[in-house]
């Protein structure tokens, strides 16, 4: 069984399997989390093969203080006011990412946005201190299935896929953070959760609740989502005149490739960087080798698939 107490030994294993781009289990005080170096693609993509989740959606980044927090997005009044207030707790902001802020491109799905939280959990507030940097974290559960409070939970859900799960006992909230846009002309509550709406509007003084049908479920939903600006060509075993080839495995044309050895882990790792990188006016497409359909290969191919339908775009 992979659930240990939490002492000094406990937490520099802790550290030592995230620095090596492994993921932990870890409490917080909503939901225990599957934390994996935010800066790190490799240990980002890890968090989706361990929770088979089918779309990169965009993770909650962790902090140990709001002026860490800072290094990575820009901050405005209402962050202030509700750091002020509710920090650490089951508070989540989106702010606009600084231009140099090394948060891994998957982690964010590719948006320019951010979300960020500072847990209260004494457990999660001594790792975060103690490893040093940012750790992004959803639920620790596998995909579609019910959020874990309690280590057991997280056994039970995750078994073996998880090689550490630290037990800091039952979450006292028990459910997720609540997460507010900041980027726009007011906030926007984008899901309810550990702080109310009436306690947010008691300090913003104005709060809109976005609509269940606009919460933001999938990363395709997004304004502002990432899509190449040039055309997108899928399933491609070569490229036609004006093309940029992005290979895959043995599909390889010139010198981009998503993993040389077919190794999906670092295909996902890989994903938005390359998108990014090819994305230049002077192609006249982008043509992506096959993927193939299952493990992580499922969240690249919807990612694809979105990023190819030009109407999805802002
Ligand atoms: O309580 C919690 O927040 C837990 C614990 C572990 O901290 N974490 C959590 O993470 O619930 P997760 O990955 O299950 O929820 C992340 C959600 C995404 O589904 C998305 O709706 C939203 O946060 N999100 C993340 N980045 C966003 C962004 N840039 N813009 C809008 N929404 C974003
Ligand atoms: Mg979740």
């Amino acid at each position: 069984m992979a659930i240990v107490a939490v002492h000094s030994q406990s937490l520099d294993q802790a550290c030592s399997l995230l620095a090596q781009g492994q993921v932990v289990a870890i409490p917080t005080e909503t939901v225990y989390g599957l934390a994996a170096d935010a800066y790190q693609d490799q240990a980002i993509a890890r968090i989706y093969q361990v929770k088979g989740r089918p779309q990169f959606n965009p993770l909650i980044i962790h902090y140990p203080d709001f002026t860490h927090v800072k290094e990575d997005v820009r901050i405005n009044k209402w962050a202030e006011l509700l750091a002020e207030n509710f920090w650490p707790g089951p508070l989540t902001f989106v702010l606009p990412k600084q231009e140099a802020s090394q948060i891994s491109l998957l982690a964010t799905a590719g948006l320019s946005t951010l979300a960020v939280r500072v847990p209260q959990h004494p457990v999660a507030q001594q790792l975060l201190a103690h490893y040093g940097r940012p750790l992004a974290a959803p639920s620790a559960n596998r995909s579609n299935t019910i959020s874990p409070t309690s280590a057991e939970d997280v056994a039970c859900s995750l078994q073996d896929r998880v090689p550490l799960i630290l037990d800091g006992g039952a979450c006292s909230v028990g459910l997720e953070s609540s997460i507010v846009d900041l980027t726009g002309d007011i906030p926007v509550l984008l899901r309810p959760g550990g702080i109310t709406v009436e306690q947010l509007q008691a300090v913003l003084g104005k709060i809109s609740v976005a609509a269940p049908g606009q919460t933001i479920k999938a990363p395709g939903m997004l304004k502002r989502h990432y899509a190449p600006n040039i055309p997108v060509r899928l399933n491609a075993v070569s490229p036609q005149a004006g093309e940029v080839y992005l290979g895959f495995g043995t599909y390889d044309h010139g010198s981009y490739n998503l993993s040389h050895r077919g190794d999906l882990l670092e295909a996902a790792a890989n994903l938005f960087r390359f998108m990014r990188l090819l994305d230049q006016p002077h192609y006249r497409g982008m043509a992506i080798a096959p993927i193939p359909q299952h493990g992580l290969g499922l969240a690249i191919n919807d990612r694809l698939k979105r990023a190819s339908c030009q109407e999805e775009k802002e």
